[in-house]
């Protein structure tokens, strides 16, 4: 599914959007250039599920948690490290929830990943004309509630 993101505003509507409807469990693999609104998109995500702490990149902190909403969430960012360096850190421990409590977890430079979740929803940003983006979002091996397609529909 493609959705045509006209400006920032656009692309936090469809992180409030998945933050709202996503359920414990979820991992969304955001692949994506610098700059195309990565970090963007899982701020509205974190709206959607009620977090009002600001969310900020964790590109030097590696992975942020915000707790205080609907479902936890775990926003990771992997640009500074190699896959061995991802490999060590076990991050499968935040997609199976066993010793944390499960919630959604959203990966920024997910080609980092030596080896992939088993479902996941891929999203994919790209720029369009006139400074836009495009999100492309490809669920594998999950389903994303009904409801989201419709939402889209509406809004954009
Ligand atoms: N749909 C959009 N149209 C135009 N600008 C956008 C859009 N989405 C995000 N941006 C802007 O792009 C810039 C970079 O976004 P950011 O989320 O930090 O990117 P990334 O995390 O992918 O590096 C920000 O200034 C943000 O407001
Ligand atoms: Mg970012």
């Amino acid at each position: 599914m493609n959705i045509f993101l006209a400006d920032a505003e656009a692309t936090i509507c469809l992180g409030v959007i998945l933050g709202e409807l996503l359920t414990a469990g979820s991992v969304i693999l955001l692949e994506a250039d610098l700059g195309a609104g990565k970090t963007t998109l899982v701020q509205g995500i974190g709206k959607g599920l009620g977090i009002t702490e600001s969310i900020v990149s964790p590109t030097f902190t590696l992975i942020n948690e915000y707790t205080e909403g609907r479902l936890p969430l775990y926003h990771l960012d992997l640009y500074r490290l190699e896959a061995n360096e991802v490999a060590a850190l076990n991050l499968e421990t935040y997609w199976e929830g066993v010793e944390v409590m499960p919630g959604i977890v959203a990966i920024e430079w997910p080609q980092r990943l030596p080896y992939k979740p088993d479902s996941y929803l891929s999203v994919r940003l790209s720029y369009g004309d006139n400074n836009t983006r495009i999100a492309e979002i490809t669920p594998f091996n999950c389903v994303i509630s009904g409801d989201f397609a419709a939402r889209c529909i509406s809004y954009f």
